[in-house]
């Protein structure tokens, strides 16, 4: 079965043509995965801007799907399923990808199915392995949401904690504009921490809500703590080695309070697997320290995506279509709407 997947929800413009093979469980072969960045427009702004985001999406998603047939050598005819992310996410950037997947679904007259990007972004972790899968907690950390949820199987989902404010990817991101470090922030942030060779520094800064006996989160008072220590010590703040430990510190805040509030999910919830999915699971540090709170987890599992996975792509909006298509009919294009504020249930 040959899938397409589109997806535009924020500011990567993502096609994939990916093949799946039935045996005793799924074979995903990911035949081409095509993303285009627009980080040098949103750059200069330090955040995505929507209509520049929708303008770009429009400018470069035919391109896109050109050249993923072309690396996947398939046709359009071929294709036997188009998947589209609907939500959640911008509502400018979502219409690009929906529209176009609509006229395709039209012209070729092929049957479409609309994909969560949350969803989308646990899934990708199940084509490594999912064996032991059930009920797992999945880490959803990007730019744009901080969720824990709690995946009883594939389709059936529980949101038992998210971000009252800031996301994770969104508070690296804030950081990272606030030290002049450019867009996005994650990898920026992560580079500048590497660099620290003492990690006994001075500097503290709060771990929101990591005692609070509940699996929400709360980043924006982790960003207002940074501006003050860079106001309080402005003589400082074009030293590389301040930076770094500021850098190193955010980080290591973020990191205590999502590991934490996963691992006593997992021990709640007596979760056989855990999976980190979404932008901010490209962090080496967060991928190596949950790992290992994880391992002191008797007979428990941990799924992440690889990393070209990890941030948004059009191949896990294809893998997720096709465990979807399984219990969801497939429908025509005219049934599938974008819905910026689509939750997982
Ligand atoms: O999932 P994603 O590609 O897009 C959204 O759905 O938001 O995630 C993008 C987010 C950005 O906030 C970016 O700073 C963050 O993922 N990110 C990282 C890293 N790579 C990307 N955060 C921390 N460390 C990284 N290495
Ligand atoms: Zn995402």
């Amino acid at each position: 079965m040959l899938i397409l997947g589109i997806e535009t929800s924020c500011d990567d413009t993502g096609i994939s043509i990916i093949r799946v093979s039935e045996k005793k469980r799924p074979i995903f072969e990911i035949l081409s995965n095509v993303v285009s960045s627009q980080i040098k427009t949103h750059a200069p702004f330090g955040g995505v801007v929507p209509n520049l985001a929708a303008r770009e999406h429009l400018k470069n998603i035919e391109p896109c799907l050109k050249t993923a047939l072309k690396e996947a050598n398939v046709k359009m005819a071929e294709v036997d399923l188009i998947a589209v992310t609907y939500g959640p996410g911008l509502i400018p950037s979502l219409l690009i990808g929906v529209h176009f997947a609509k006229a395709l679904a039209y012209k070729f007259k092929k049957p479409i199915i609309g994909i969560n990007h949350i969803e989308a972004h646990i899934a990708a972790a199940f084509c490594s392995e999912n064996s032991k899968f059930s009920p797992a907690i999945a880490l959803v950390v990007s730019g744009g949401h901080t969720q824990l949820v709690l995946v009883k199987k594939i389709g059936d989902y529980k949101i038992i904690g998210e971000t009252r404010d800031d996301a994770a990817g969104e508070c690296f991101d804030k950081v990272a504009k606030l030290l002049n470090l450019g867009y996005p922030g994650g990898p920026k942030i992560s580079e500048e921490a590497k660099k620290l060779k003492t990690k006994n520094h001075g500097l503290i800064l709060p771990r929101p809500m990591i005692s609070h006996k509940n699996y929400d989160f709360s980043f924006s008072g982790l960003k207002t703590a940074v501006l003050y220590l860079a106001q309080e010590n402005r003589d400082k703040i074009k030293d590389e080695k301040f930076i770094q430990e500021l850098c190193y510190e955010t980080q290591q805040a973020i990191i205590d309070v999502l590991v934490s509030k996963t691992i006593n999910a997992a021990k709640e919830y007596r979760a056989k697997t855990i999976i980190l999915a979404g932008g901010v699971a490209a962090n080496k540090e967060l991928r190596e320290q949950l790992a290992a709170a994880v391992k002191k987890i008797p007979d428990s599992l941990f799924l992440i995506p690889e990393f070209k996975l990890c941030t948004d792509n059009g191949a896990m909006i294809a893998i997720t279509a096709y465990y979807n298509q399984k219990r969801i009919k497939p429908s025509n294009w005219k049934t599938i709407r974008a819905d910026a504020n689509l939750r997982l249930s």
